[in-house]
């Protein structure tokens, strides 16, 4: 049987053939993970958004969300994110953020994320022959953030390349930098904060964070870099991957490439197919709390809980002719951004993002072709691509 721990059974593509067999026959399914106790990969999407909607007895806290358990002093850190709290905490630090992340609050973002996108278009247009992950996309995510947060314009291209260098941890081409980029911005937040503490406040993401009582607790500088680093490497990533692989998904499905271009109402829809079909992120873990069940498996306290999106957003069940790219799919319950609890905060921004993306790179050229092979990241984490070498032309 395909190991699904390790990273290499990723490398060509995400094993979907597997996955569906498994699906009918061991959908809670036990892969053992070499010097530290396996897990149960969860595959059916009704098990994932069971998982999900039970907070307490899958606890985030506990273990953290990554297959490999934590070193305590890394858990201990890990659980100053929100990916990491459990209720009640997680509610008093959600609670005063959302609003800033709502759809009608993120939608004000629009023209502004517009800008952005034309300007690196622009660039793109000069070059013509481009590497699309590295050249293209990589730009959009880390310049949302900063006007999200009020960054200063020239710490944009610093706080870029720390970003750049947070990509997956598993593949040899960028292990080595991964937490030298994550001190490096947590630094930066840390005396980001305390400039900003004697400053004015001003209307952004960063005076609502050092301003907020969080029940009864004020986020310190330590805290806010935490924090930061969070949001940077939540959205950086993820936003990327749903960039190039959605142009690859497209490029691979030419007819339906051309039906966007005839009628651009088909983009929010497309954006969602991507986001099914090329789920950013494999999966997320959970510890359960408490001996409990899933169908007829028992779990026991303790356990780790692992909720696959890559086979749940191809779950026969749910969606029809499953492994089928349709940008056209209606209803789309994909679980690329989770479910419940944990729902993914900056959802709105990654749609909107996907869709203004897509819009200005089909207005600006109507000839994309690829020029290479695409080569995939290693890992079981990111599902993700390294490089999209690609022609664009006016
Ligand atoms: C295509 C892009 C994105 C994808 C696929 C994605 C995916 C996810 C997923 C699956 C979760 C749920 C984690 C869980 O249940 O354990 C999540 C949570 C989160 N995401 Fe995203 N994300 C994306 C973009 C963003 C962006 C742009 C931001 C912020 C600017 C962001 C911020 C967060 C935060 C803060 C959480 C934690 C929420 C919580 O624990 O309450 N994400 N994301």
């Amino acid at each position: 049987m395909l190991d699904l721990y390790d990273p290499d059974s990723y490398v060509g593509a995400p094993p979907h053939a597997v996955l569906a067999e498994l699906r009918r026959t061991q959908p809670v399914y036990f892969q053992e993970m070499s010097g530290e106790p396996g897990y149960w990969a969860v595959l059916k999407h009704a098990d994932v958004v069971h998982v999900a909607r039970e907070p307490n007895l899958f606890s985030t806290s506990e273990g953290g969300v990554m297959l490999e358990n934590l070193e305590p002093a890394q858990l201990d850190m890990m659980r100053n994110m929100l990916l990491a709290m459990d209720p009640p905490r997680h509610v008093d630090y959600r609670r005063p953020i959302a609003p800033r992340f709502k759809a009608r609050v993120i939608a004000g973002m629009e023209e502004q994320i517009r800008g952005i996108c034309r300007e690196i278009m622009a660039t793109a247009a000069e070059q013509g022959d481009v590497e699309f992950v590295h050249d293209v996309t990589s730009a959009l995510p880390s310049r949302v953030i900063g006007q999200l947060m009020g960054l200063p314009a020239d710490d944009l291209p610093f706080i870029h390349r720390l970003a750049e260098m947070n990509t997956s941890g598993q593949d040899a081409d960028y292990a080595a930098d991964v937490s030298q980029g994550t001190i490096d911005m947590a630094m930066y937040a840390i005396q980001f904060a305390a400039v900003r503490r004697e400053e004015a406040p001003r209307e952004d993401l960063t005076t609502l964070l050092l301003e907020t009582d969080f029940n009864g607790q004020y986020m310190t500088d330590i805290d806010f870099g935490s924090f930061f680093v969070q949001l940077v490497t939540a959205g950086n990533d993820t936003t990327k991957t749903m960039l190039s692989s959605g142009l690859r998904a497209l490029l691979d499905h030419p007819d339906q490439l051309a039906d966007l271009r005839a009628d651009r109402s088909l983009v929010p829809g497309a954006v969602e197919e991507i986001l099914r079909y090329e789920n950013p992120l494999h999966y997320f873990r959970r510890t359960a709390t408490a001996d409990t069940k899933l169908r007829d498996v028992d779990i026991s306290a303790g356990d780790k809980v692992v909720m696959f999106y890559t086979s749940a957003n191809r779950d026969e069940d749910v969606f029809d002719d499953s492994q089928r790219f349709d940008i056209r799919r209606s209803p789309n319950p994909h679980l690329s951004f989770g479910i419940a609890e944990h729902f993914c905060l900056g959802v709105h921004l990654a749609r909107l993002e996907g869709r203004v993306f897509f819009e200005e790179l089909l207005a600006t050229f109507p000839t994309i072709e690829l020029t290479g092979e695409p080569v995939r990241i290693r890992s079981n984490l990111n599902n993700a691509l390294k490089s999209l070498p690609v022609k664009l032309a006016r």
